[in-house]
């Protein structure tokens, strides 16, 4: 079943096309990586997939649901219950702890009390940053930030998790640890994957590589 199919997707900022009829689908239990070089549309493509963004043409469908005529309520609410975001930029609010940040999606999808701050410890602790459930934000390093935001985008057992660029604060350990943690999420949860990296090179345990160049997607060669 594909849980992301994106077809025909065109974007621009003002005069500058960045996506430029792009079609991707990710079945359940895919693990697709989409590499490109710095300004080449990546996070555009995710923000489009994660419903933060509103594509100028094309369509995007979470598993089945066309999601273009949808209001701004309809769409936070799919991606509150099907999307795990992992932004570029972290996002985690500076006023709540880790496990309280962890902890808030599943507070806003009505999970009890107890239950979400046993999954978000239980989440901290799969990531090696369970002792840091009481600190701060700005109390933490680039790569345990990176970790919590990780913990957070599985808070609510996505269907599709989103990662732009998850291992670009990361030492070489920490960054294999969060990549075989989502080809393992895609492999035994059945849950559809999809991250982006700036390195063409880098072997990945994906099941599918794509290129973005010329704000389209072409299959990666190894
Ligand atoms: N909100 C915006 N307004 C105007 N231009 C934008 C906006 N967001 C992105 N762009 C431009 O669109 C292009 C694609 O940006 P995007 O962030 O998608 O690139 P990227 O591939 O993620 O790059 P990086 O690897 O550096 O994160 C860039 O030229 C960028 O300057
Ligand atoms: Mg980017």
């Amino acid at each position: 079943m594909a849980v992301l199919e994106i077809s025909g997707v065109w974007k621009s900022y003002g005069l500058v096309e960045v996506l430029k009829g792009v079609e991707l689908r990710v079945e359940e239990g895919e693990f697709v990586s989409v590499r490109g070089r710095s300004g080449v549309g990546k996070t555009t493509l995710l923000r489009i997939a994660g419903l933060l963004e509103v594509p100028d043409r094309g369509e995007v469908r979470l598993l089945g649901r066309e999601v273009g005529a949808l209001g701004d309520g309809e769409r936070s609410e799919l991606r509150l219950r099907y999307v795990g975001l992992v932004p570029q930029v972290f996002g985690l609010i500076p006023t709540l702890t880790v496990l309280e940040n962890v902890e808030l999606p599943m507070a806003l999808a009505g999970v009890g009390r107890r239950e979400r701050r046993e999954r978000a410890l239980e989440l901290l602790g799969q990531l090696g940053v369970e002792g840091l459930a009481r600190r701060f934000p700005r109390e933490l390093s680039a790569g345990e930030m990176q970790r919590a935001v990780i913990a957070r985008a599985l808070a609510n057992r996505p269907r599709l998790v989103l990662a732009d660029e998850p291992t670009s604060n990361l030492d070489e350990e920490s960054a294999a640890l969060v990549v075989e943690l989502l080809a393992r999420l895609s492999r035994e949860e059945g849950v559809a994957v999809l991250m982006t990296a700036t390195d063409l090179r880098e072997r990945l345990p994906t099941t599918r590589d794509y290129v973005l160049r010329d704000g389209r997607l072409h299959p990666l060669r190894g």
